[in-house]
């Protein structure tokens, strides 16, 4: 069989993709990419048998290159993808996609003329054990009916947006960089659909700093099957890193804890202890995607986050963004048809 050839754009989590595609038998990277003259000059003393470049275009028309990641800052993801498309290559981009709407719709119609091509995103909580079981028990309605459900991106890191890359760059919106992992989870572990979202925003955390956006967004989402959600991004929280996740179901109430277990409680006695959920959390590292992305090249098939899967989770994160701009509820304008 063919190796795959994979060529990666961005050193920073990007680094972390060599591993992912090296886990799978039949691909390897042979190109990286970085625009940092300190990052580039890194990799080619780390990484003496590969090609280095600092220009994303050495690798997106590369015509050797069969697959590329895109782990460059979120402004130049858009560009990129349309490169990769009109250069034939499979696509494992980082969150977000891109920044707009109109970019996204521009990527869902290039895909639509190479339906050949894969597209996959590290949605990486997806591997998270803790998470997997509680889908597992969702699924067989072990939680009964779950009837509100809870998330939230607490980012831990402020000094990331306000003396990294994220307070530079033109637009970077929390919810399109953190709250779209929380997105994902809820409408992987229900099944279900938002139809409707309203949302507010503030920037009281980064005040005073090159950051212009909002860092803390809390939103609601009302779902298909009558579900309520809340979604929060809380860029400045002064917490280290963590998923707040909380799950109701009529049977069955799940939190996620600080601790190495989360909780499961089953009944409303509180003499009744909650059974401890020991499943590692997270449990997964950042190239952890890339072997069943390049499975899915050889096999032709969707790969665990699927085509519909990004571009629903990002429908929904755009209508947020929308509703704290607007202060209305709005719709989710779901692109993938
Ligand atoms: N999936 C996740 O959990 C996760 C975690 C962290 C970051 N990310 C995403 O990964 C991307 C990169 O973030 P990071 O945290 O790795 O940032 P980072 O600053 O640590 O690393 C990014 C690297 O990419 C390089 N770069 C940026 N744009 C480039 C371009 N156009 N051409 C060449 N090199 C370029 C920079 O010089 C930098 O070295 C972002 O889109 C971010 O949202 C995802």
């Amino acid at each position: 069989m063919k190796k795959l050839k994979a060529g990666i754009i961005g050193l920073g989590v990007g680094e972390a993709h060599i591993k992912g595609y090296h886990k799978h038998p039949n691909c390897e990277v042979v190109a990286l990419c970085d625009f940092s003259p300190e990052k580039s000059e890194n990799a080619k003393n780390k990484y003496p048998h590969l090609k280095i470049c600092s220009n994303a275009d050495e690798i997106l028309t590369d015509p050797t290159i069969d697959v590329v990641s895109i782990a460059s800052f979120d402004n130049y993801h858009h560009e990129q993808i349309v490169k990769a498309i009109e250069n034939n290559k499979h696509i494992f981009v980082e969150k977000p996609l891109c920044l707009f709407e109109s970019e996204a719709i521009d990527i869902y119609e290039r895909l639509i003329q190479k339906p050949h091509l894969k597209i996959s995103s590290n949605l990486i909580l997806r591997l998270t054990p803790r998470f997997i079981l509680l889908k597992e028990k969702i699924q067989k309605q072990e939680m009964g009916k779950v009837y509100y459900i809870e998330g939230d991106y607490n980012f831990g890191r402020l000094q990331k947006m306000t003396e990294g890359w994220r307070g530079k760059i033109p637009f970077y919106s929390a919810v399109y960089g953190g709250g779209i992992h929380l997105i994902d989870l809820m409408l992987w572990l229900t099944h279900d659909r938002v139809k409707e979202v309203s949302a507010v925003g503030n920037k009281i955390c980064s005040e005073g700093s090159s950051f212009k956006n909002n860092d803390m967004v809390a939103s609601l989402l009302t779902f298909e099957s009558g579900m309520i959600g809340k979604m929060a991004v809380n860029l400045g929280c002064v917490q280290p890193h963590f998923h707040n996740l909380n799950i109701y179901g009529t049977e069955a109430t799940f939190t996620n804890t600080f601790q190495d277990y989360g909780l499961y409680y089953t009944s409303r006695d509180k003499e009744i202890e909650p059974k401890k959920v020991k499943e590692a959390y997270p449990g997964a590292e950042k190239g952890d995607l890339i072997c069943n992305f390049v499975d899915s090249i050889f096999a032709d098939q969707e790969p665990i986050i699927s085509k519909k899967d990004i571009f629903d989770i990002l429908s929904v994160c755009f209508a947020i963004e929308k509703a704290v701009n607007t202060s209305q509820s709005v719709k989710v304008n779901y692109i993938y048809k």
